[in-house]
């Protein structure tokens, strides 16, 4: 590793825990209450947005809406903690089973120069079979990493041919109306997340 590649994942690293902190802190004051099931993060959250989907498809904010979503931003090529967020997706709801029909689960890619649409077809046929992978125009990307506060940086190591992409990772709970229910982070065990998530669905 050089010097700046350390000096750069040790600023992402530190990001990635202010943010989890913050949000780790807002969840709990939250749920000293008896508001359990309906304590949320924001509303209408996220905004617009236009992606294209692992069909080649456009998709736009308003098809996912109304639905129950668990959200990822990452990269196919990402070594290790894609691949083992989207496990960990795939395994929740296996868990939730019957309950977790309604869920939608999203891929979104922070590298769609190298994530086009056949690349994420092949990608998300390795997890579960509900899931969509979307992908975009750099501009599009750009965009909603934005309004869902994603953080991701290409990132050219030293003798190495191709540049990898630090990003935040959360798997994002989201409900109707654009309502960010939860935000997990890499530490929640599927148990725990599996319950969370169980209790908002079992209402509707
Ligand atoms: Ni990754």
């Amino acid at each position: 590793m050089t010097k700046t590649r350390l000096i750069r994942l040790f600023i992402t690293i530190i990001i990635g825990v202010a943010i989890a902190g913050a949000i780790a802190a807002y969840q709990v004051k939250n749920e000293t209450a008896k508001t359990i099931k309906s304590s949320v993060v924001a509303k209408n959250f996220g905004g617009d947005f236009t992606l294209t989907n692992h069909l080649g498809e456009n998709v736009t904010n308003k098809d996912f809406e109304n639905d129950y979503r668990l959200i990822y931003f990452g990269f196919t090529y990402c070594p290790a903690i894609c691949p083992t967020e989207l496990q960990r997706i795939s395994q929740i709801l296996k868990k939730l089973g019957e309950n977790g029909e309604t869920i939608q689960p999203i891929f979104i890619t922070v590298d769609p120069e190298r994530d086009t649409v056949d690349v994420m077809k092949n990608y998300i046929s390795l997890f579960d079979p509900r899931l969509i992978g979307l992908t975009g125009t750099v501009a599009q990307i750009e965009n909603i990493k934005k309004a869902y506060k994603i953080y991701a940086a290409k990132v050219q190591e030293d003798g190495m041919n191709d540049y990898t992409v630090d990003h935040s990772s959360f798997i994002y709970f989201m409900g109707p109306n654009d309502t960010l229910i939860r935000i997990f982070k890499t530490g929640d065990t599927v148990e725990d997340m599996t319950n969370i998530i169980h209790r908002y669905i079992n209402k509707s």
